[in-house]
């Protein structure tokens, strides 16, 4: 391709998503993959999903929704305005723009698991066309983009195809990008669109059909120079959470051991109006991001020979925090002469943030398994989870309890402080309150223990 047929077909691009002909195909309808199918199809883009999850498919088909926070009348809306969802991939080749959402967790040793990538990856390959947008969202180190990815769709594509890429322009060429999903489940004080999105392409004109892309969908694209800037950009997010819950949570632990009460000291200190940014102690860390994302980096550190200590050390002791829980409701119950073994302990709330549905690397899962361990009989209330079965880690089979027998417990575990919760109403119906996340700040009350 000539420089200026180059720069012909990316207007012609351009153009598509202007006036909302360009064809945009997710895949991975999960948390992040299914809000942005919502969001492209709110701005009148015909969107398809695709993933490998049957039963997800099979619920939008159906016009439902399989995540708490989006209504079934979303989806249905969104298929009203031609989205569908598939898990064939030779659908791909009718897309202008694709982008992967699909999950990024750690192995068994901790390591990164890349393979939902290169599935992926590998399976898009066979369906690539010149002039395709391919952007990878999942969170991951510093390089997948451009050694991982790339080889795969320029091996493997049928065409001969080869990624853009600035000072070539001769060939057949497809675009990529990363640009890194920043959304906060939970988070209601900030809209979608509001958030601002950042893209790293492989070459400027890749930046550029990524940056008119997403510039349709979100009031602000932040460009930077490469998929691997766009990469470390999220991991930075992500790792500067990381070390400074881990900070918090160690000031909490000398705190109660000197009779001082963080909370009012982080609210204190949270009045300088420059400086400073509160962030909260609590069980330990959860979610898909927050406990994994930071050492997707540490392993890549060691190509360079480089250790991330901040992220070990962070990782340390965010990790203790389950077992300074276990230690809290020992010593609580050591104070009305009872012992773990034997105890009838409700843990409430288990997703790992208050006011989502999501149970992923959630610190009440261990919490659960270490009081289980040492001999508790443990129940657990979530108004999100009417049962916790099997994970990727743990293999519970446990049924929500009913919160009208919350005075039958020894001990109530306060693990996620759901807005649900009438905090007055447990402290005054329970025998005993161990509260992880000061969900019970201005009761006073004997039975409470803040840990
Ligand atoms: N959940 C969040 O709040 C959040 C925030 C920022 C970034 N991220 C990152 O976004 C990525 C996706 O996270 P998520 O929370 O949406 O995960 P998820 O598990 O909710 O969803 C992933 C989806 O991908 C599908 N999938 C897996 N392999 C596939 C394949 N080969 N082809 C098609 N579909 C496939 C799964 O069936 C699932 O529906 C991860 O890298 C995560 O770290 C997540």
């Amino acid at each position: 391709m000539t420089h200026s047929a180059a720069d012909a077909s990316i207007d012609q691009f351009k153009s598509k998503i202007q006036k909302r002909e360009a064809r945009v195909g997710i895949i991975g309808l999960g948390y992040v993959g299914l809000p942005l199918a919502l969001l492209y199809s709110e701005q009148k883009f015909r969107v398809t999903g695709f993933d490998i999850d049957a039963r997800k498919i099979e619920t939008l088909a159906k016009g439902g929704s399989y995540i708490y926070r989006i209504a079934a009348e979303e989806i249905q809306a969104a298929k009203e305005k031609g989205f569908s969802a598939t898990a064939d991939y030779s659908r791909l080749t009718e897309m202008d723009a694709i982008i992967i959402c699909v999950p990024t967790p750690l192995n068994e040793y901790h390591e990164p698991d890349l393979s939902f990538i290169t599935d992926t990856t590998h399976a898009i390959a066979p369906y690539l066309r010149a002039g395709q947008l391919v952007v990878l969202e999942s969170t991951t180190y510093p390089g997948t983009t451009e050694e991982v990815m790339i080889p795969i769709l320029e091996k493997e594509n049928k065409a001969g195809l080869k990624a853009a890429r600035d000072g070539e322009q001769t060939g057949k060429k497809f675009f990529v990008a990363f640009s890194p999903e920043r959304e906060d489940p939970g988070n209601t004080t900030v809209a979608r669109r509001d958030i601002p999105k950042v893209v790293g392409g492989l070459n400027a004109r890749a930046s550029d059909l990524a940056g008119a892309l997403y510039g349709s969908i979100f009031n602000r694209t932040v460009p930077v120079s490469s998929p691997a800037a766009a990469e470390m950009t999220k991991l930075l997010e992500n790792i500067y959470r990381c070390v400074n819950i881990a900070l918090v949570n160690e000031l909490k632990l000398l705190s109660l051991r000197m009779g001082i009460d963080i909370w009012e000291v982080i609210e204190a200190a949270s009045t300088k109006p420059f400086g400073f940014h509160p962030f909260y102690p609590g069980p330990g860390l959860g979610g898909h991001c927050i406990p994994v994302d930071p050492f997707y980096l540490s392993w890549k550190a060691k190509e360079w020979d480089f250790r991330t200590r901040f992220i070990e050390l962070a990782g340390e002791i965010n990790t203790n925090m389950p077992y300074h829980v276990l230690a809290s409701v020992s010593s609580a119950l050591n104070g009305q002469k009872k012992s773990v073994n034997g105890a009838r302990v409700l843990v409430l709330g288990v997703a790992y943030k208050k006011d989502i549905d999501d149970l992923r690397e959630s610190p009440a899962l261990t919490i659960i398994e270490l009081l289980q361990k040492d001999g508790a009989e443990v129940s657990y209330h979530d108004p999100y989870f009417p049962a916790i079965g099997r994970g990727r880690k743990y293999n519970l089979q446990m049924k929500c309890a009913d919160l009208k027998d919350i005075a039958k417990y020894d001990c109530v575990v306060i693990v996620t402080d759901h807005s649900d919760y009438d905090f007055q109403q447990i402290v005054r119906e329970s025998k005993l309150v161990v509260d992880t996340r000061n969900a019970t700040r201005g009761i006073e009350n004997p039975k409470v223990v803040r840990c």
